[in-house]
């Protein structure tokens, strides 16, 4: 049997989701899934946030919010009823494709219920983090996410049918835009305007100097959106429950990661969406209990963070937290342009990690925090997520002379309720909790393990890796239940182990 036939078998709807703070390498594994196994790929959760980087070959494309599924013309992607959707931002990511070469004309749907996003959500998104200061600020990607999402649960929301209809349309955005001028004309019309020239808002196309936002125009521009992807707006729920009657193998997509969830994630340093496995399958138009692998995604031995909020094991702490938010990727190359991963300085170590994992945001090249492999974090996903693991981004660890691994913390904090336990300084955690006020007391406990000597990227065979790599994933296996399905080995399709 394939290795493939031996993890999908029997299986009709599968998932992917990360079980840490994204950027693990999900795109990878929903293309390697979709060229051998899926027929349909649905996307259910986050929007232009989301970056999953897919290398074929000499082809590198980084996906937004149209579904990893595209580079196979087979498969049918579907952007579902969840998905926070950007028209400008899916009309880009489009004529991408088309530039590449790649065809996807009858080969993508998407949902009439996704949740619209309007220009004035990325007005209020970037004002927002612009006005924030200390632990205020959430290091948002700027994409209106939030905002969309906050709009829908006040009800005052559209969704891409409206595209299709000028008059509902007009009469919903005049009344969604009601709240936001309150607002926006307590901030500077200057520093407004500033925000609306920006090219994801059509440099300025939607700006009035009278009203703040031109609502004719926003009207014209989303019903040409509309137009445009007229062809594509469909009842997908309907579509995915069709096509699993139809006996069609069906995966679902995560984006983000289970830590930035709206629901489960160190709230409030996350996204505005569930990107559990929960909400994944909700977006996609299906119940958790549809689904019958999920394969929880996990970097190893290392892990990485975007944006404001604790992380107990980031390799440099709060310096490290300070620098990412600062620095850019060319001023980090200049500053450390020969960085170990083994040096003894932890900062310096974040830094080589970053730059041997290619570790720059694929939606804002911002530079990631990295930190070691966290335990406590991983059992407290899998509450939700389940036991199924796929580990990625083994062999950028290939010849470093030792790994650590965060087995539980330590809590170091004053006297604190939490969960209806009182913790003092000194417990010890196994699993984590998301409260931010525990979280930032968490020192971590390690264990150090010997390293592994590569390369590893190209070994096909688990028995093959090197016996210091297998009992790394035993360590991992043994110290949470897992089951331990899949290792992504590289970037391309063929450097995927099954176990
Ligand atoms: P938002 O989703 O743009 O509102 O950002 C909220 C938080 O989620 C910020 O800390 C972002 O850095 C983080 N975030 C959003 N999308 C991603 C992603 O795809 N990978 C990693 N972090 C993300």
């Amino acid at each position: 049997m394939k290795d493939i036939e031996r993890l999908t078998n029997g299986v009709r709807v599968a998932a992917v989701v990360c079980n840490q703070w994204g950027d693990s390498g999900k795109g990878k594994l929903v293309d390697w899934l979709a060229s051998e196994w899926a027929d349909v790929v649905v996307r259910g959760t986050g929007g232009g946030n989301a970056g999953h980087t897919i290398k074929v070959g000499d082809l590198v494309h980084i996906a937004h919010t149209v579904p990893c599924g595209i580079l196979n013309p087979a498969v049918m992607n579907i952007i579902g009823n969840g998905v926070a959707f950007d028209p400008r931002g899916v009309c880009e990511e489009l004529e991408e494709l088309r530039a590449k070469g790649i065809k996807y004309s009858g080969n993508l749907l998407i949902s009439h219920n996704a949740k619209l996003i309007l220009p004035q959500h990325l007005v209020m998104d970037r004002i927002r983090e612009a006005a924030a200061s200390g632990g205020e600020k959430i290091g948002t990607t700027g994409r209106g996410i939030g905002p969309a999402y906050t709009d829908h649960y006040a009800r005052v929301g559209l969704t891409v049918n409206d595209m299709q209809n000028k008059d509902v349309f007009a009469r919903k955005l005049r009344r969604n835009l009601k709240d936001k001028l309150v607002l926006l004309e307590k901030f500077d019309r200057g520093v407004v305007e500033k925000v609306m020239q920006h090219p994801h808002l059509e440099g300025g196309m939607f700006f009035s100097r009278e009203g703040i936002f031109d609502v004719d125009a926003i009207v014209e521009r989303y019903m040409e959106y509309g137009r445009m992807l007229g062809g594509t707006i469909t009842d997908t729920d309907k579509e995915v429950r069709d096509r699993i009657d139809n006996g069609e193998n069906v995966l679902l997509e995560g984006a983000q990661g289970h830590m930035l969830s709206i629901d489960y994630g160190s709230y409030p340093y996350v996204t505005s969406s569930d990107c559990s496995i929960q909400g994944l399958a909700k977006g996609a138009g299906l119940e958790d209990i549809d689904v019958q692998l999920i394969l929880g995604v996990v970097k190893a031995p290392y892990m990485t963070r975007v944006g404001e909020g604790p992380f107990p094991t980031e390799m440099g702490g709060e310096a490290s937290a300070k620098w990412c938010s600062t620095h850019t990727r060319k001023e980090e190359e200049e500053d450390y342009p020969n960085a170990l991963i083994d040096d003894s300085n932890e900062f310096v170590q974040g830094v080589a990690v970053r730059r041997a994992g290619g570790e720059y945001g694929a939606t804002t090249g911002r530079p990631r925090r990295t930190g070691w492999l966290d335990l406590p974090l991983l059992r407290y996903a899998m509450r939700t997520n389940g036991s199924e693991l796929a580990l990625t981004k083994l062999q950028v660890f290939d010849d470093v002379p030792e790994v650590k691994i965060c087995t539980s913390y330590v809590y170091q904090g004053p006297e604190y309720l939490c969960g209806g336990r009182t913790l003092h300084c000194g417990d010890i955690l196994d699993t984590a909790t998301p409260d931010i006020d525990v979280m930032k007391h968490c020192k971590p406990n390690y264990v150090t393990m010997p390293g592994w000597k590569g390369p590893t990227a190209d070994i096909k065979d688990y028995r093959d890796l090197p016996e210091n790599l297998q009992k790394y994933v035993h360590a991992i296996r043994s110290a949470t239940n897992a089951s331990i399905r899949v290792l992504s080995m590289g970037p391309e399709r063929n450097q995927t182990i099954v176990v």
